[in-house]
């Protein structure tokens, strides 16, 4: 019977192959192919061959869900509640399997416009759907059952997703009827005194926090404070960000890369599992075409990072300058702007790191925060940038100092100390790398650019130049557009739940026009790819510049079956926009 069926199956791929005209067939072809196996389909394992899967690992396997799927159940109920109060807190979402920081990331809009979702708001009156969560994953705690995630993949042809924190802004850790490996449970914090990466030479040691790949960075500040040490890692509200996931590997820009460089250039060493499942070492000493690319050549592209291991710093205190101002005209705005954007070059350069906000129409605010500089230091600097916003804006504007003893009790009280809010629902942002040199020559002709563009919210990342701008563009694979650039400058398109797929697909057109319309401020048209967009013209240019051709090949050579692909990474391009089908 078994053998008649797939006789049977086998006549319909044949009679599939020669009317969709595709390709010729070989022995192991199917009309799938070309294609990653999906929960639903037919190819998707049975039953038992899970539990065979289930007895290789230590955790039993977890079924993700919408988070809010219970308030179907019963609005009322008692779990309803528990979501409800915490369904914005992005370290109980980043705890959660089916929760994605942004909940677009979560549902999936069908061909015909239909959006699958499961909204928090049961009164918007849409069925809960588990649009674009995987349905099944290996909650992994041991490089055991990553192996086994990876070999059950591999056997069974299905695609493959990584999820660490859920964070990503293009989605890379999410997809529909995807088979997940989920590695926030893999928590690992070591630091040592005298750390030497494996190989190296004995008397050259760095004091170095090794994390695992579930680690964030919230606990690895705190667990560095403790030791009087610092890293150079992200801030974001609740510390929820991954350290071994999309940071690391995207390049990774935090407020003290202008004194250190980017997170990546700060790293001594992984631990990685290949896709055909061995364990390797990568540094400076083996590996190193790895060791390279998985600094900034992008996430889920060349194996699954099991550890980093970081450099750390002595802490220090810091100052930080907060300013404002009403933009109440466009002549008020751009000359604004424009000041703005002329400090940049010359604050970066001190080592300090920054933000702007601006918020059509009228609101403008930011901040500099200087490591280990006096607070009169930093106000000579900042004076004559208040005393321009006072004047220019007509007392509604300028700038206020504050002093913290040491980075991290600033980043506690800034960051930490919030609860952990900070999820701003429906989001796709699109960015660009502010060129060091037109920020320096035609400051008013970027601040006009900017202000060209119909995104109400633009935000101006200013932790790049400085020691970014020194470091050899070739040691690492992040974008060698940072070595160039002092700021990223990322706009966004935001919307409700229950907003239609036509709307969306609007503000997505709105996206792409705004695009175009700062991509002058870069001169490659370079990106930062973990605030980047979905739908850029060249993403091998934007995201990768010349590195593109290198990185391919040491793709080529630890992932040769492409088990690891994500949207806009690596080898994308030879797959279809949801990443699921071969076209090439
Ligand atoms: C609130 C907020 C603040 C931010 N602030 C900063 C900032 O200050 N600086 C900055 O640089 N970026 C910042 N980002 C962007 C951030 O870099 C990206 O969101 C990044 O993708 C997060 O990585 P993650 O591992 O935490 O998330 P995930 O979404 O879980 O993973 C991101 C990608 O990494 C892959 N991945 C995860 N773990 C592994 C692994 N072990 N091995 C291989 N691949 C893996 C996933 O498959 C996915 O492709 C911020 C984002 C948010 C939401
Ligand atoms: C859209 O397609 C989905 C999936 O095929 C289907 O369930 C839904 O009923 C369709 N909706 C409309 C309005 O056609
Ligand atoms: C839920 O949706 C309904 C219908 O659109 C709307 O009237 C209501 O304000 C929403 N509730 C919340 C809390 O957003
Ligand atoms: C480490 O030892 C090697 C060989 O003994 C020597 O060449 C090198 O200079 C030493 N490095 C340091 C930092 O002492
Ligand atoms: C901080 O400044 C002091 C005094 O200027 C200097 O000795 C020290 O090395 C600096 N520390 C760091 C981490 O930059
Ligand atoms: C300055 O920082 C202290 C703590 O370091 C804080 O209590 C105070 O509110 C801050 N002041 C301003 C104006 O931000
Ligand atoms: C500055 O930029 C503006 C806007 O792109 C442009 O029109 C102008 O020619 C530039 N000026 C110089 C001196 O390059
Ligand atoms: C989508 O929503 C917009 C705004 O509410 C509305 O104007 C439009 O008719 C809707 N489109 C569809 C196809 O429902
Ligand atoms: C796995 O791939 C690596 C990199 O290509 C290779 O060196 C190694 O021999 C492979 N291991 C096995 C068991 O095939």
């Amino acid at each position: 019977m078994r053998s008649l069926l797939h006789f049977l199956a086998f006549q319909l791929a044949f009679i599939a192959l020669i009317l969709g005209g595709t390709g010729a067939l070989t022995a192991n072809s199917s009309p799938t192919s070309n294609c990653r196996c999906l929960y639903g389909q037919n190819c998707w394992p049975n039953d038992a061959a899970f539990a065979i899967l289930s007895q290789k690992l230590s955790q039993p396997l977890v079924h993700p869900t919408p988070v809010a799927s219970p308030c179907y159940t019963s609005s009322t109920s008692s779990s309803c509640a528990a979501v409800q109060s915490r369904y914005a807190d992005a370290i109980w979402r980043s705890d959660q399997p089916g929760a994605y920081e942004f909940q677009n990331f979560e549902t999936y809009i069908q061909p015909n416009g239909t959006v699958d979702a499961c909204y928090l708001n049961i009164t918007l009156g849409y069925p809960c759907k588990q649009g674009s969560i995987p349905p099944l994953g290996v909650d992994a705690r041991t490089p055991a059952d990553v192996q086994a995630a990876l070999s059950f993949a591999t056997t069974y042809n299905l695609k493959l997703v990584v999820k660490n924190t859920g964070h990503d802004y293009q989605g890379r850790s999410a997809g529909r009827g995807e088979f997940m490996l989920w590695t926030h449970h893999m928590k690992n914090l070591v630091y040592s005194e005298t750390f030497v990466p494996t190989g190296g030479p004995s008397n050259t040691t760095f004091k170095a926090i090794t994390t695992g790949a579930g680690d964030q960075w919230g606990d690895v500040y705190q667990f560095s404070s403790q030791r009087g040490r610092m890293l150079v890692g992200p801030f974001a509200l609740g510390g929820s960000l991954g350290t071994a996931g999309g940071v690391p590997q995207g390049g990774g820009i935090s407020t003290f890369s202008p004194k250190y460089g980017l997170v990546t250039d700060n790293i001594l060493q992984f631990t990685v599992v290949l896709a055909n499942g061995s364990i390797v070492t990568a540094n400076s000493i083996q590996n190193t075409d790895l060791f390279w690319a998985l600094r900034g050549g992008g996430p889920s592209t060349f194996g699954i990072v099991l550890t980093v291991t970081y450099k750390t710093y002595p802490s220090f205190p810091v100052s930080i300058a907060t300013f404002s101002a009403v933009l109440g005209t466009n002549d008020i705005s751009q000359k604004v702007v424009t000041e703005a954007v002329k400090n940049i070059v010359r604050f970066t350069d001190k080592g300090w790191g920054g933000f702007m906000y601006i918020i059509k129409p009228t609101l403008f605010s930011g901040l500099w925060i200087a490591p280990n500089t006096s607070q009169s230091e930093l106000a000579a600097s900042l004076d004559p940038f208040g005393a321009f916003l006072y004047q220019t804006t007509g007392g509604q504007g300028g700038v206020y100092y504050n002093t913290s003893t040491s980075y991290y009790s600033w980043y506690d009280q800034t960051f930490l100390g919030t609860g952990g809010s900070q999820v701003t629902g429906n989001i796709k942002i699109a960015s660009r790398l502010l060129s060091r040199e037109l920020a320096q020559s035609n400051a008013s002709g970027i601040a006009a650019k900017i202000l060209s563009t119909s995104s109400v919210f633009t935000q101006f990342d200013m932790i790049l130049g400085g020691a970014v701008n020194t470091i050899a563009a070739s040691s690492v694979a992040a974008n060698p557009s940072f070595r160039h650039s002092v700021a990223s400058v990322v706009i966004n398109e935001i919307w409700a739940d229950g907003t239609n797929s036509s709307v969306i697909a609007q503000q997505i057109e709105n996206l792409k026009k705004n695009t175009d319309l700062i991509d002058g401020i870069s001169t490659d048209s370079g990106s930062y790819m973990n605030q980047g967009s979905l739908y850029e013209r060249d993403f091998k240019k934007t995201f990768f510049g010349s590195n593109y051709p290198a990185l391919r090949a040491i793709k080529q050579k630890y992932d040769p079956d492409s088990l690891l692909v994500v949207a806009n990474g690596v080898g994308s391009d030879e797959w279809d926009k949801d990443v699921v089908c071969r076209t090439s």
